[in-house]
């Protein structure tokens, strides 16, 4: 049995006093979520603040993004190694944001998906096509090359000890959530791929799916068989909405 794991990225969002209230929401309605495990994935400055507050619970923090390098002159980054050490035990890499706006290829992010393994952070790596290839009908050949690209640097045992999520780009942001049977189609096309190479890392690996996930979605999508729990954005921004997911996966 996978327990179902419900994590929000944050984005860029917040100040101090957002996230304060932001957490201690979280916190106070942490005693009636019984199946999911919780993450949250503040920006990088915020997660001492965070770890900090959220000492005591079960609530884990991830970092967004991490380097593929280990320490030195890299201006700008932050290692994995310094994500463990604040920490945090989740990376999100290969988030579709990166990959559209800032350029990152598919060999960029699993060397970023190796370093955070390589500071015992558990990464949470993203996948997910481009509505106009959606369109093409290359869905399945787009996240299959993603993953490819994973599988080929650090083998297929080490998407066992991962996270998948699953975000159609088109998705995000925009309020047009994946129909379930849509989201499960590519889910359990995930889990197929990885059957044919190692049927435990299948049975195994989470994977999530992102994309206008809320409370109002999100007990249908957490119904399929294939879909593990949810990446949340813009609804992990509101404790209720956020908590109200958490919740989802005790009702089906
Ligand atoms: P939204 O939930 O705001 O669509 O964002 C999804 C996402 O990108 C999570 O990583």
């Amino acid at each position: 049995m996978r327990q179902p794991l419900v994590a929000g990225n944050w984005k860029m969002n917040g100040t101090r006093e957002t996230i304060q209230m932001l957490v201690d929401g979280i916190k106070a309605g942490l005693g009636e979520v019984a199946k999911a495990e919780i993450a949250v994935c503040p920006p990088y400055v915020y997660i001492p603040m965070v770890v900090d507050m959220l000492a005591g619970t079960h609530v884990a923090v991830g970092g967004q993004d991490v380097s593929d390098q280990e320490s030195g002159a890299y201006t700008g980054e932050v290692s994995g190694a310094m994500l463990r050490d604040v920490g945090a035990s989740y990376a999100i890499v290969g988030h579709s944001e990166r990959r559209s706006i800032y350029g990152e290829s598919d060999a960029f992010t699993a060397r970023k998906f190796a370093a955070a393994r390589r500071f015992g952070l558990t990464p949470i790596l993203c996948v997910g096509e481009l509505l106009e290839e959606r369109e093409q009908g290359i869905t399945e050949a787009v996240v299959g090359r993603q993953l490819d690209a994973v599988i080929d640097l650090e083998g297929v045992a080490a998407i066992g000890e991962a996270v998948i999520a699953y975000e159609p780009v088109w998705a995000i942001g925009t309020g047009k959530t994946a129909s379930p049977e849509q989201a499960q189609e590519v889910h359990a096309f995930i889990r197929q791929k990885l059957a044919a190479l190692d049927a435990g890392v299948a049975e195994k690996v989470r994977i999530l799916y992102g994309g206008s996930v809320k409370a109002a979605n999100a007990e249908e999508l957490f119904r399929m068989p294939d879909i593990d729990g949810g990446l949340i954005g813009g609804a992990s921004l509101q404790a209720d909405e956020f908590l109200a997911i958490c919740r989802a996966p005790d009702a089906v």
